[in-house]
């Protein structure tokens, strides 16, 4: 049985599913994956403050506590904002505990360094709920599409603009009424600026860039959802179509990615159109495989916490990063890969790792 121990920075929505789903699965796990995972300690700003799980004993407001705690094998980070929260994780890093983020302002501003740290320490992020909360599409472009020749992606990627402008177009209210009612439906924050503005978005845009072509958007054009009235819904849905918060990403032949993120009348039958309330989605055109289309659940602290949990459990099942990947071609060679009379069963890190 491998034990991990994960410390939580940060117990608000994703912090706190992410806390109750260890809580709730934990028997599972350990079960199906040989993994114990538990979460050890929390930081957050006011101890006093109700938590949606038993807490008790697990709070601090010390960073050190967590990211440079000896019990701590894992890091999830679910505080927002780029500080401090950019310092905890480099001295995670730094401290040697494999780290885990959801935050998307932080990757946008601060991805190379963040990169950078995490292999200089051995370690791979883990980022998946960082984009579209529960939908795969950070995995996808690390395995189906690291093959693929990415050369457009189309996005809707801010649950709070798709609930939104999907509740306007069913009610015909205005984008106030509606905002008010997304916020006590827990959907938008009480400020929702980053959400309405686009910026939200472009952030996500910029990681998806950075994933699809190892590069940030040269050129960026944002516009959010501020100034979308009831009759540009009414028109859109006159014209047969719906109006959503679209990202587009392309990168033409050798040239430097573009993204825009901004309100676009979609086709009914294009799958974007489709969303309904908070669901995010992605239709990705990559060469050879055509397109690929991609959606869930894209906001939330239940869906956000089974991506940053997945990567808990996914960076301790997979190889670590640094291992030697052997590509067995026949079966001369396949015999020269074998592990020879040599090999410890110790030399696997995993094995090694700690056991109950
Ligand atoms: N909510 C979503 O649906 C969603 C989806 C995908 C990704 N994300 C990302 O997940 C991250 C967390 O979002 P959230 O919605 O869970 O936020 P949240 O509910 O506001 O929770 C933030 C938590 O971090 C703690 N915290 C914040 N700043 C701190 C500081 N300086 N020192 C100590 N503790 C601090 C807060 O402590 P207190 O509780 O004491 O205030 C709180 O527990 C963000 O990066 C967000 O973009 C969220």
């Amino acid at each position: 049985m491998t034990r991990i121990r994960v410390g939580l920075l940060g117990l608000g929505v994703v912090g706190g599913a992410a806390a109750r789903l260890i809580d709730a699965q934990r028997h599972r796990w350990r079960r199906q994956y040989g993994l114990d995972i538990s979460w050890r300690r929390a930081l957050v700003r006011d101890p006093a403050k109700p938590r949606p799980v038993d807490a008790a004993g697990r709070l601090t407001v010390d960073p050190a506590e967590i990211v440079e705690a000896g019990d701590i094998d894992v890091v999830v980070e679910a505080m927002g904002g780029v500080e401090p929260a950019g310092t905890y994780v480099l001295r995670a890093l730094r401290a040697g505990k494999r780290v885990v983020t959801a935050n998307k302002a932080l990757l946008a501003e601060r991805w190379e360094q963040l990169q950078e740290a995490a292999a200089e320490a051995g370690q791979r992020l883990g980022i998946e709920g960082a984009v579209a909360a529960a939908v795969p599409c950070l995995a996808a472009f690390e395995q189906v599409l690291a093959a693929a020749q990415v050369e457009r992606i189309d996005a809707v990627l801010n649950g709070t603009c798709n609930f939104i402008l999907h509740r306007m177009e069913r009610t015909r209210a205005s984008l106030a009424e509606v905002l008010k009612e997304a916020q006590a439906l827990g959907y938008a924050e009480m400020d929702p600026t980053d959400d309405i503005s686009g910026r939200d978005a472009a952030r996500k845009g910029t990681v998806l860039s950075l994933l699809a072509w190892g590069r940030r958007p040269a050129d960026v054009q944002c516009r959010g959802i501020e100034d979308v009235t009831p009759a540009d819904v009414a028109a859109a849905r006159d014209a047969g179509g719906h109006l959503r918060l679209v990202v587009s990403l392309e990168a033409p032949a050798g040239g430097e990615p573009r993204l825009r993120v901004g309100p676009q009348v979609l086709p009914a039958g294009h799958p974007l159109a489709g969303l309904e309330g908070p669901d995010n989605g992605l239709c990705i055109q990559a060469r050879p495989l055509g397109r690929l289309f991609l959606s869930g659940p894209g906001a939330g602290g239940d869906a956000t916490a089974c991506a940053v949990v997945g990567d808990v459990i996914r960076g301790t099942l997979a190889r670590p990063a640094g291992s030697k990947l052997v590509v067995i071609c026949d079966e001369r060679e396949a015999t020269a890969a074998a592990p020879g009379p040599g090999h410890r069963a110790a030399d696997d890190p995993l094995a090694a790792a700690d056991r109950l």
